[in-house]
């Protein structure tokens, strides 16, 4: 028992990876043009339903060139939810905008809609959703904010391939997407991201400013007009995205499952609460993700975890809100306002091992593990 390690995710590689990547290594397309990259980018569009995507180097990538094609810029306002990875609001600083935080809402643990309109000036431009562990955001409200006051909506869709709401796929709900593909993402190529929308204008501009603002058509020419960047994806990493998304719609059915088997087994434990599904709403379930009550289960999230860590059992925090964080605290961007939700999702908040392929075995193991913790507790 002592010996047994279980990781929080292991990248799934159960189809055509290997033949695909053979495949590009052999015929010396390894790098940003190739069969594979073409397939991916069609392949994904028609998964999310949307008419275009572009392959980028990774998903914070995708969210700056999001906000680059959107022509969010200095001096420009975007709203984000406090209760996000990183990158999201990382993603805004790169373009010169400030990330203006909203709370997040206590049942699905996304940005909370009725907190927005408050938070926009004449400076916003965009608001972003971030749909938190795999379950869409609360669509309907958004997207009313955004026409009333003429905002753009960008999704960052990183942690939620194929989540749907009322029936539309995450990527397609806003005016453009992001996605990530790196390992513990439900498709995964190790590296990589992706941008997704309907507008051909927005697309163009993605992928011009991906590739150091060369022109799209023409002659090449080492004259540029704009500054781009260079997040280009190569043909290997995609290879592997083809094989991942001939296979998306089981990957995303063993997720579901290994968190259904999950909340059974644990049902019978008062006080930890997994993330719930909202009417009209697919959530995929990234990680299995649950709230820990310490006043009903008598141990505090930390200690769990390191219990459970004892066990062999790697569990990752939630995250750590966005007005906390140092970066922005040391260039005057969080003020002392209150962000209760997201300070109690991070205080209280853990997920367990989540990995497509994680056993049936591993997961009774983890969860009588957490039976005798909680029992000694
Ligand atoms: C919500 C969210 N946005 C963006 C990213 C960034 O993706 P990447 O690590 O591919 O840059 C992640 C990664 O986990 C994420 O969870």
């Amino acid at each position: 028992m002592k010996n047994k390690f279980i990781p929080v995710c292991e990248p799934y590689l159960g189809g055509n990876e290997s033949k695909y990547v053979n495949d590009a290594l052999n015929t010396g397309w390894i790098s940003s043009s190739g069969k594979y990259v073409d397939l991916f980018e069609k392949m994904f569009a028609e998964f999310c339903g949307v008419k275009y995507a572009t392959t980028v180097s990774n998903g914070t990538s995708a969210i700056h060139l999001g906000l680059k094609a959107l022509g969010i810029k200095q001096g420009d306002e975007v709203i984000i939810p406090d209760f996000t990875m990183i990158s999201s609001a990382f993603a805004v600083c790169y373009t010169g905008a400030k990330p203006v935080f909203v709370d997040a809402e206590i049942d699905f643990w996304n940005i909370n809609p009725e907190l927005i309109e408050e938070k926009i000036t004449e400076k916003t431009k965009a608001i972003m959703v971030v749909h938190i562990y795999g379950h869409p955001c609360d669509m309907k409200p958004i997207w009313e904010i955004a026409k009333k006051h003429n905002l753009k909506i960008i999704e960052d869709s990183a942690e939620t391939h194929g989540a749907e709401y009322f029936g539309k796929k995450c990527g397609n709900l806003g005016d453009i997407a992001a996605f990530s593909f790196f390992a513990n993402k439900i498709a995964t190529t190790g590296e990589g991201g992706m941008v997704t929308t309907n507008n051909i204008e927005l697309i163009e501009r993605a992928r011009y400013y991906k590739n150091l603002c060369f022109p799209l058509s023409g002659e090449r020419s080492y004259i540029h007009e704009d500054i781009g960047f260079q997040y280009r994806f190569s043909n290997v990493q995609a290879a592997i995205g083809v094989a991942q998304v001939e296979k998306i719609n089981d990957y995303i059915a063993m997720r579901i499952n290994n968190n259904k088997l999950f909340r059974e087994l644990l049902s019978d434990i008062d006080g930890l609460t997994f993330q719930p599904v909202k009417e009209n709403c697919k959530n995929v379930f990234w990680v299995n993700a649950m709230l820990i009550d310490k006043n009903k289960t008598g141990i505090e999230r930390d200690n769990l975890a390191k219990k459970l860590s004892d066990a062999g059992i790697q569990t990752r925090n939630f995250f750590f809100p966005m007005h906390k964080q140092p970066a922005f605290i040391k260039i005057g961007l969080t003020t002392n306002e209150s962000f209760s939700v997201s300070d109690y999702l991070y205080e209280n908040g853990l997920y367990l091992p989540s990995g497509t392929n994680l056993s049936k075995e591993s997961i009774e193991y983890i969860s009588d593990a957490i039976h005798k913790i909680i029992k000694s507790a």
